[in-house]
């Protein structure tokens, strides 16, 4: 008892170490990690220290209780390293992350074997241990800790690729990194003479194995949001658990890698859930995540830094020189990857271009955290690894970590400042002189107004604005955005401003909760691919990038294909229900871009400028319209329910906005706002469900439409409705190829096809048939047959179709007659 109460009182002291060790790291400029570690290692000192003191027995026993102070190393493991590589995982998108999957590949899983070779083969020769346990410590060494790099990368506006590539990276090469040191572990720790061959199929199994358990993990996370109801606390604790679960299920009963599987379950988790939570839900989330990896991160390092003047207590010069060695070969290991591995990528077009600056920084800005630390100490307590490989590896690892932190650490930001990459491009330099201006004048001018108001003299007024005027003299001084960067570059600008509202204001769709998670997801990807187009290829890219939403999903052609072959429809109507909402949104999307354009934009970029933005933004609107209108125009009654749903959402959030607000000015009590609550949650769930879209293509309705078939006699209907098979057909699909074998004929019951001839294009419309030449003459398909807008058509499948035709002699001859027309000979 007495033991967990100091046990709670030091851990609770050194937490408000922490956290007054915050502002000070950046007070000074320092990462974090720097100043923890320098603080632990000096409380440690101090209190080996006290330890020598006689005379104050209070100071003694906190002295003793601190440097008794010690976790069952496995602690390490199994507490922080979850939590610490699933907030990693967490906060990665992984989509855009895709993107730049071969370097970060590269970077992080073979980095990892070629520092572990390096840095074991280089100190093998000196340290009298075995191979295995040299190896080892190159595994445990070979992790990178982002933290440090990110924030500076952040700071001095680096790509934003670049930062992601420095966070995958570093996640993946975390679960690489482990994934290897529990092999070789394993090979230590069981004596047998290590074999190459199981090793690799070993590490094989374990990396394969948790990628597979973290994907399910992930999946049946994310299935599970939806019982929670948006209760974010009830959310937050799922995800809590989650990391834990899959941890320990893949290390202790499935055999796999717990680590892998907490990563890939991070990634998943975050790529899934976004969406599914609500926006607030997830900034909650994302924050509570940030408090836990604060927390986790923050007491590895103060709490092996406590351990060091124990380890020092042993070190000799010769470990002195092993650590100079390692610090070598690290540095080695990393630029060879960075200077050899990575440029190949590049010319294969794999990777965006790295200059060399960056490199330097990448090379020299790996510093080691928290993971490496919880893995050295991990050793301390591993069975069947002790004496001198034990110590070694301990000494070794934290010495590294320490170096790099205190060395590579506290001269990150000068060697960054050396490459001069801490200072603006030009393009940014006159970006920001624009801004200024505008947001100057702006001030400026509202100072007026205040003091008009307020009846101060204009005296007064003046001398507020005086130094605002000097500014806007000063960046103005420097000339306009228009004369400093060119045109091109302008509308790049523009078009990345707008890829990046457009990503706001579908997340506030979002939030509106007016349509479901997976047409926002849609959305929400597309924006990120418009956002990447224009970037890399400018207004191509941006216009090649916001056509993809054009094009029918995959759940949509397998809809379909099940419509056509098998006749089924439910499908495909709700697919047709979901692209119709995904283009409403859309259109109030491009709507408001466009005001954003004009009132944002404008000012910003020139008249010029905005106007060309202004075109493509309408480009885009006039495509989402005809989309929508090809919709309107074939289910109008559904398109106004959809519309009408829409508006039924929106105002039910309304509603619930108005209560909020009166609750929280303490006009209603909770009472009466739990109530109003419910009564919104009931209607929303009504609101909720879609109408149900009837595709018309009931058959007798269908065959009623054709002109040709009005002369039959009801039972001759019936059979011909036997026959018959009803089919949608959408806008822009080819329904008949040139050159295919014939199988039916069709006839229109509504909507308009185009047959397109070499020479010239024909348009058919109700009542009309086509694809009877084919069946005919039994040669190849003359023509393309495309639809124009949906149309639903009455199948003739060849198989009936001689029948039907001696069934019903005057049809037959109609048929004929315009086949003859059309130029087919009759085959005897
Ligand atoms: P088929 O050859 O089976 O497939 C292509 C169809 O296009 C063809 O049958 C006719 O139905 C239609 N088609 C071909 N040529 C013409 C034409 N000149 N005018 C109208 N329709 C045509």
């Amino acid at each position: 008892m007495h033991d967990l109460i100091i046990f709670i009182l030091i851990i609770s002291a050194l937490l408000v170490v922490a956290s007054l060790l915050q502002p000070l790291a950046e007070r000074l400029r320092l990462p974090h990690s720097v100043l923890l570690a320098a603080v632990g290692v000096a409380i440690a000192a101090a209190s080996v220290t006290l330890l020598q003191v006689r005379g104050v027995p209070m100071l003694r026993e906190a002295a003793e209780a601190v440097s008794g102070l010690s976790f069952n190393s496995s602690t390490y493991i199994l507490v922080f390293l979850p939590a610490l590589l699933f907030q990693a995982a967490l906060t990665i998108d992984v989509r855009r992350m895709m993107e730049d999957a071969a370097p970060i590949l590269l970077l992080a899983v073979v980095a990892v074997f070629v520092a572990t070779a390096v840095i074991g083969l280089a100190l093998w020769p000196l340290a009298g241990v075995p191979l295995v346990v040299c190896l080892l410590l190159g595994s445990i060494v070979a992790t990178t800790d982002p933290a440090a790099v990110v924030a500076i990368f952040r700071d001095i506006g680096a790509p934003a690729r670049l930062v992601r590539l420095v966070e995958g990276e570093s996640l993946l090469n975390d679960a690489a990194a482990i994934a290897i040191f529990y092999v070789l572990l394993e090979i230590i720790t069981s004596g047998d003479e290590p074999d190459l061959l199981m090793g690799a199929w070993d590490l094989a199994m374990d990396l394969g194995g948790g990628t597979l358990l973290g994907i399910v993990g992930a999946r049946l996370g994310v299935a599970m949001i939806p019982l929670l109801r948006g209760r974010r606390t009830a959310e937050v604790t799922l995800t809590l658990a989650l990391p834990y679960l899959v941890f320990v299920s893949g290390d202790h009963f499935l055999g796999v890698s717990g680590v892998v599987a907490v990563a890939v379950a991070g990634l998943v988790f975050g790529a899934g859930s976004r969406s599914r939570l609500s926006p607030s839900g997830w900034a909650y989330l994302d924050a509570v995540w940030e408090q836990v990896a604060f927390l986790a991160g923050s007491l590895v390092f103060i709490l092996a830094a406590l351990m060091v003047p124990k380890l020092l207590g042993t070190v000799s010069l010769h470990d002195g020189l092993l650590l100079l060695v390692l610090v070598a070969a690290a540095l080695v290991a990393r630029a060879l990857v960075l200077f050899l591995l990575l440029p190949p990528l590049t010319l294969l077009k794999l990777s965006a271009k790295i200059s060399n600056s960056y490199k330097l920084v990448l090379t020299w800005g790996g510093l080691r955290g928290a993971v490496t630390l919880a893995l050295a100490l991990s050793v301390t307590e591993a069975r069947g690894i002790g004496g001198e490989d034990q110590r070694i590896v301990t000494v070794l690892a934290t010495g590294f970590v320490l170096f790099t932190l205190f060395i590579n650490g506290t001269t990150l930001r000068p060697v960054i400042k050396l490459l001069g990459l801490n200072r603006l491009s030009p393009l940014n330099q006159a970006i920001r002189n624009q801004v200024l201006a505008l947001s100057l004048a702006d001030v400026r001018d509202s100072v007026q107004q205040t003091a008009t108001e307020y009846e101060f003299p204009p005296t007064v007024a003046r001398a507020v604005q005086k130094p605002y005027d000097a500014r806007i003299q000063e960046v103005t001084s420097a000339g306009s955005l228009e004369e400093q960067i060119s045109d091109r570059d302008r509308i790049v600008l523009g078009l990345i401003a707008l890829a990046n509202r457009e990503r706001q204001l579908v997340l506030e769709h979002h939030g509106l909760q007016t349509v479901s998670g997976d047409i926002i997801e849609g959305l929400l990807r597309n924006a990120g691919e418009i956002y990447d187009g224009a970037r890399t290829a400018g207004r191509i890219g941006y216009n090649r990038a916001a056509r993809k939403i054009l094009r029918l999903p995959r759940a949509f052609r397998f809809a379909y294909a099940l419509h056509r072959w098998a006749g089924i429809e439910r499908p495909l109507a709700r697919q047709v229900a979901k692209r119709f909402d995904k283009f409403l949104v859309r259109r109030l999307v491009l709507e408001e871009l466009i005001r954003f354009n004009s009132r944002n934009l404008k000012p910003l970029l020139g008249i010029r400028v905005a106007e060309l933005l202004g075109e493509v933004l309408s480009g885009r609107l006039d495509a989402s319209t005809k989309a929508l209108d090809a919709l309107g125009l074939q289910y109008p009654e559904y398109a106004e329910a959809l519309s009408q749903r829409f508006l039924r959402k929106l105002a039910l959030r309304r509603e619930m906005v108005h209560f909020e607000s009166l609750f929280e000015d303490g006009l209603i009590g909770q009472e009466l706002f739990e109530d109003l609550r419910r009564g919104v949650d009931a209607r929303q769930k009504e609101a909720e469900r879609r109408p149900k879209l009837d595709l018309k293509l009931d058959k007798v309705a269908l065959i009623a439409q054709v002109p040709l078939f009005n002369t039959l006699a009801p039972d001759e209907l019936k059979r011909l409705a036997r026959v018959l098979r009803s089919r949608l057909a959408l806008p822009d699909q080819t329904f008949i190829r040139t050159g295919d074998r014939g199988t039916a004929m069709y006839f229109i019951s509504s909507g308009a096809v185009e047959v397109v001839l070499p020479d010239r294009r024909i348009r058919l419309g109700r009542g009309d048939f086509f694809g009877e030449m084919a069946l005919i003459d039994g040669g190849p398909r003359r023509a393309d047959v495309v639809a124009l807008t949906y149309c639903t058509l009455l199948e003739l499948r060849s198989g009936d179709f001689e029948k039907f035709l001696k069934a019903n002699p005057d049809i037959s001859g109609r048929i004929d007659e315009v086949a003859q027309e059309r130029g087919v000979k009759r085959v005897a």
